[in-house]
């Protein structure tokens, strides 16, 4: 390649999940001590970060579109890095096949971006995908100012193999971040601005470490010391195995006011030949249960789920046992999936691929028993009175966006600020969204 100038604007496409957003912010906080700034919205950047997921579909062919298509108004190309999973998957592959990219960093590695950058600025083209991922964390620079609901991963990659699932291959072995470290970044994200922090993890569940008087704790023992931060007010925690719930933080539900009532729990399917097909190791009734003990330590719990149709051998009775766990549970929310082969994993290779409109149609009929639910869980929560945090204004003036305890989106009027957390009445609801009113002289800055 061709050597070029240093850039000087940057734009990070994150994509997929919650700690890819996680990632591409850690990144682009490196970049900017670096003094590249944000390209202006509308203008392509002189350095173009794609931090790609690998989950499902035709991820590897979606980013070689974007590469295709990535270019500044000059009519050049931008510099291109590929991050994110994708980039780990099949890193040779994109520098054989996308002359245009200069590096493919994996999302253990990134905090090496910027010796990378230099490299590519001088013409050489970069691979890095070492694992694991604890070195990274120590690399990166302090946190600056964001939004009032902030993302702290606490926890990476995942030891539970799930037969359908690429990320035991790409984010690794499970490894929790130390205790002290995330204490440390929690206060600086309040510090910064934030008021709710959402722990992330592939398996955050599993997240276990040693507090600052030497005790070895998990996940309910780091959520009991990061409540006594002053000015964090909310903390929630995504995404859990059934596996890996226990008693204590069952009960930090009930005990922790600044835990948020919500549980996102993938279950994935209702039948159990399907479960341990998928590897799951947990049946349909051990997973009922143990959102029972939930329910038990905080009533009005929202749960949300993961849902796959269609895995391979998946019959129209075992599909419909998907459906009796949705009738039992009553999901406030949940996402849900048609089954995609992914390179690698042994269900790629299994016996009795279900045909494409057969999955269509079951997650058609999936998808309205969630929906319906949806809007049953916030119909079920009009007349309730809770705080919201305001992270947006709304379309129109006067008009602002918050978040209720129950993660729904609510909106109302009136002259307030981002992070307020204000105290409101629902009042309607849709099935993605409520009506609220402010209390008469209600803002809490708890
Ligand atoms: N096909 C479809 N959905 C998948 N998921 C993970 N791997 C696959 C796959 N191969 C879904 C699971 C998981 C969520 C993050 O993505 O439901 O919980
Ligand atoms: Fe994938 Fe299963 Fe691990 Fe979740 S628990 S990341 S679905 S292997």
């Amino acid at each position: 390649m061709k050597p070029t100038n240093a850039p000087k604007t940057y734009r990070v496409k994150s994509f997929g999940c919650q700690m890819n957003v996680y990632d591409g912010e850690r990144m682009a906080e490196m970049l900017a001590t670096r003094g590249i700034k944000p390209a202006p919205e509308g203008e392509e950047a002189d350095l173009v970060v794609l931090n790609t997921c690998h989950i499902r579909e035709k991820a590897a062919e979606k980013v070689y579109s974007d590469i295709g298509r990535l270019q500044k108004a000059d009519g050049t190309k931008p510099l291109i890095a590929v991050a994110g999973c994708v980039a780990q998957a099949e890193g040779e592959e994109i520098m054989a096949r996308a002359p245009a990219v200069s590096m493919v960093v994996g999302p253990q590695a990134y905090h090496r971006l910027p010796e990378m950058l230099d490299k590519a600025v001088q013409g050489e083209r970069a691979t890095d995908t070492d694992m694991p991922a604890i070195a990274k964390f120590a690399a990166l620079p302090e946190r600056r100012k964001i939004g009032p609901a902030a993302f702290l991963t606490v926890q990476e990659g995942c030891d539970k193999f799930c037969t359908y699932c690429v990320v035991p291959y790409t984010r690794g072995a499970e490894i929790s971040r130390p205790y002290s470290d995330l204490v440390t970044e929690a206060r600086k994200l309040v510090e910064a601005g934030a008021r709710e922090i959402t722990l992330l993890g592939q398996n955050v569940s599993a997240w276990s470490g040693e507090d600052d008087r030497g005790r070895r704790v998990g996940l309910a023992g780091l959520i009991r010391d990061l409540a006594d931060i002053d000015g964090l007010a909310r903390i929630r925690y995504t995404t859990s195995h059934p596996a890996d719930m226990d008693d204590e933080l069952i009960a930090a539900h009930g005990e922790i006011d600044k835990l948020m009532p919500f549980l996102h729990l993938p279950v994935q399917a209702g039948s159990d030949r399907v479960l341990r097909a998928m590897n799951r190791s947990h049946t349909a009734e051990s997973y009922l249960k143990l959102l029972e003990r939930f329910r038990a330590a905080r009533p009005d719990l929202a749960l949300s789920g993961d849902f796959i149709v269609g895995f391979p051998g998946e019959t129209d009775a075992e599909f419909e046992e998907t459906l009796k766990l949705v009738d039992e549970v009553r999901y406030a929310q949940a996402f849900s999936f048609k089954y995609s082969p992914r390179p690698g994993t042994p269900a790629a290779s299994m016996d009795g691929q279900v045909a494409k409109e057969v999955m269509d149609e079951r997650l058609q009929r999936l998808q309205a028993a969630l929906n319906r639910d949806q809007l049953a869980f916030n119909e079920g929560t009009v007349g309730r009175t809770c705080e919201v945090l305001v992270e947006r204004k709304g379309k129109h003036p006067g008009q602002w966006l918050g978040k209720t305890p129950w993660l729904q989106s609510a909106w109302f009027e009136g002259d307030y600020a981002i992070g307020d957390l204000v105290e409101v009445d629902l009042l309607e609801a849709g099935p993605n969204s409520l009506r609220a009113s402010v209390r008469e002289g209600a803002l809490s800055l708890a």
